[in-house]
């Protein structure tokens, strides 16, 4: 498939795909009802190293039936049959800083790996991977070049979907690398192995569009692009159908790091604002 065409499929249907995921929906939006108040992380930084844990770690919460496996691997996400969807994510909330995911992604056609950074009110900075890089051809890619989804949401609507390509040659399904996202009132970038391969200012939001800007918590998971019950779009945006036979299909995560530009003890919004937006906190630690 032509680069151009699959650029336009994912900002066509970008949010049909995350919407099969069944992860977006927030159990409370606070932009339509009152919520209760959320955690944050009130430290400055906060790190996690799963190859030495032996269950779930305390600041994590588990999707619902999901299996997630710690072994000295570290968290191993697994597609292994049908329906699969394993994922994490922090119970605490961060305004502000940056992530580092060390991660090895799923191999597999169809199979995507994610690292979303995604709010109560839908504001999310993504990074998606398919195991066979979307289809596109020839695969593997001969430079070693992947392409990789990289979406901004805003409140439930894709303002962004880029597909980028990771600048530096490398076997992201068979090596382990660190993909960070940055993120502040300015600006949000993605780097990989600390190589920023793009980046976005807020003076370039597109109009009409607000920059991300509300507590965004982090969720790590595989799942099932490519599984046949997802409808036509959404099986070629993941690059295929899932071929069963080579399952399972496992992500690992080693670990996370996580810098905290504005510490503090929780989010809360009223009457549908959010009290402590960038413009508050920023004024806070001048
Ligand atoms: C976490 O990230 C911070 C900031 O980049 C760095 O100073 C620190 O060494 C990292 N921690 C670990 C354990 O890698």
């Amino acid at each position: 498939m032509p680069k151009k065409e699959l650029i336009g499929l994912l900002g066509a249907l970008g949010f049909v795909a995350r919407l099969v995921n069944g992860q977006l929906e927030p159990d409370c939006n606070p932009l339509l009802a009152e919520c209760p108040a959320k955690k944050a992380l009130q430290e400055k930084n906060y790190y996690v190293d799963f190859t030495k844990e032996t269950g779930l770690p305390e600041n994590w919460i588990l999707a619902n039936d999901a299996v997630v496996k710690f072994t000295p691997e570290g968290a191993e996400f697994t597609y292994g049959k049908r329906g699969d969807a394993p994922s994490m994510w922090t119970d605490f909330y961060m305004l502000g800083g940056r992530y580092d995911v060390e991660m090895q992604i799923a191999p597999g056609q169809g199979v995507i790996s994610s690292s979303v950074l995604w709010s109560d009110i839908q504001d999310e900075i993504d990074r998606e991977f398919s195991g066979n890089q979307h289809g596109e051809e020839p695969f593997p890619p001969p430079d070693g070049k992947w392409l990789v989804e990289t979406n901004v949401y805003a409140q439930g609507r894709m303002w962004d979907g880029a597909a980028t390509y990771q600048k530096e040659a490398y076997k992201p399904t068979t090596q382990f690398h660190t993909y960070s996202v940055e993120w502040d009132e300015d600006h949000m970038s993605w780097l990989v192995d600390n190589q920023v391969v793009r980046s976005v200012q807020a003076s370039n939001t597109p109009s009409g569009f607000l920059f991300p800007q509300s507590p965004m918590k982090l969720q790590l998971g595989v799942w099932g692009g490519g599984d046949p019950a997802n409808n036509y779009w959404t099986i070629q945006w993941a690059g295929g159908e899932i071929d069963m036979k080579g399952a399972p299909y496992t992500m690992y995560v080693r670990s996370v790091n996580i810098t905290n530009k504005y510490p503090a003890c929780q989010y809360r919004y009223k009457d549908r604002v959010l009290l402590t937006g960038f413009k508050t906190v920023a004024a806070l630690y001048r």
